[in-house]
């Protein structure tokens, strides 16, 4: 298990921002064109609406403004962007050079595709960076699920949307906000959700469910055991929003009550890379975090990762 040595220069979120498409789709849209009802996709998986449309690019752009004005950090000072994504704009340039442009950036760019656990990825990935000596990093999670989603398919269709969070850290003297983390992955579970390239997203949903509460509480205890907190002591979870069962069963493995979840899948469905940030976002910007708190982030994806954090809440 890794720790984070004592030596390294650590970081902490300065800035947030996040970006949602205008266009709402309810459940009662949804059973309009397929076999399904409002009643059972809100009973078996908490989503009564999603948003849907724009560029990966494009939401990736406007999550990231608000982070960098909040911040207020001057652009040309960013070191480094990493795009967390499972549905680039193009195959070639990484989608990270189109949103670097966008925001009139100059600095590093590059594309992590970690599917859902891709926020937690880039996040550590920036920690590193950060400790190797460069000082401010943008982090954006960001998917536009609704282009690879088959919209005749109610296995799937039912379950992804689009959306973006974006993150601004910066470097502190001292150990900053990372207490903990884990990365994993099993790509011998590939087949159990992929899309081949031009096409279109095949999960084999009930498979995906059972191994996803394992591998969300796997990887949350390797996080805390690195960072040396219990689950008492987690103020707020930021699980990646799939499935509020899911999240439920793996809550109630963890032994931390739902009160302390936070959770926005009822207004976005499963937004990948970026649920993470929206719903952690979210619970900052309604006031559920105070300074100190140990917060976990936990997702899991494709692939099959998954990926976990525990940060130090710094209050901007
Ligand atoms: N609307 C209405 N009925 C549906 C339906 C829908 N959208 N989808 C399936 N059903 C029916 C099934 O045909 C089945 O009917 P039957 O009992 O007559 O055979 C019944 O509902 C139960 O289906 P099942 O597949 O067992 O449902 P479920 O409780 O497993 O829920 C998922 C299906 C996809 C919502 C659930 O398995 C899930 O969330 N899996 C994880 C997916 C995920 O998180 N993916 C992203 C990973 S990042």
């Amino acid at each position: 298990m890794p720790t984070i040595p004592n030596s390294a220069t650590g970081a902490i979120i300065t800035g947030w921002g996040t970006a949602l498409p205008e266009k709402i789709v309810t459940n009662d849209d949804l059973s309009k064109t397929m076999e399904t009802t409002d009643e059972w996709i809100r009973e078996r998986t908490g989503i009564s609406r999603r948003h849907i449309g724009g560029s990966t690019a494009s939401l990736s752009i406007e999550s990231a403004r608000k982070a960098i004005a909040m911040s207020g950090v001057d652009p040309l000072t960013i070191d480094a962007l990493i795009l967390a994504t499972t549905t680039p704009d193009r195959a070639v340039p990484a989608t990270s050079s189109t949103v670097q442009h966008g925001l009139g950036l100059r600095c590093g760019a590059f594309d992590i595709n970690a599917a859902c656990s891709g926020f937690v990825y880039g996040l550590v990935t920036a920690h590193g960076l950060i400790a190797m000596g460069m000082r401010k990093i943008l982090v954006i999670g960001t998917d536009t699920l609704s282009r690879i989603t088959d919209w005749t398919d109610r296995n799937t269709a039912i379950l992804f949307a689009d959306g973006s969070g974006a993150a601004l850290l910066e470097s502190v003297s001292g150990p900053g906000q990372l207490l903990g983390w884990d990365l994993d992955a099993d790509g011998s579970l590939e087949d159990l959700l992929y899309c081949e390239i031009g096409g279109k997203l095949k999960m084999e949903g009930k498979e995906v469910f059972r191994r996803a509460v394992r591998v969300m509480v796997d990887s949350a205890e390797k996080s805390m055991k690195s960072a040396g907190v219990t689950a008492d002591e987690i103020s707020l979870v930021a699980p990646h929003q799939a499935n509020i069962r899911i999240i439920e069963a793996a809550c109630k493995r963890l032994g931390i009550p739902m009160e302390r979840t936070a959770i926005v899948l009822h207004e976005t469905g499963n937004t990948s890379a970026a649920s993470i940030p929206l719903a952690l976002f979210d619970a900052a910007d309604n006031n559920r975090i105070n300074h100190g708190d140990n917060v976990l982030l936990v997702g899991f994806g494709a692939g099959m990762t998954a990926a976990s954090a525990v940060i130090k809440w710094h209050k901007p």
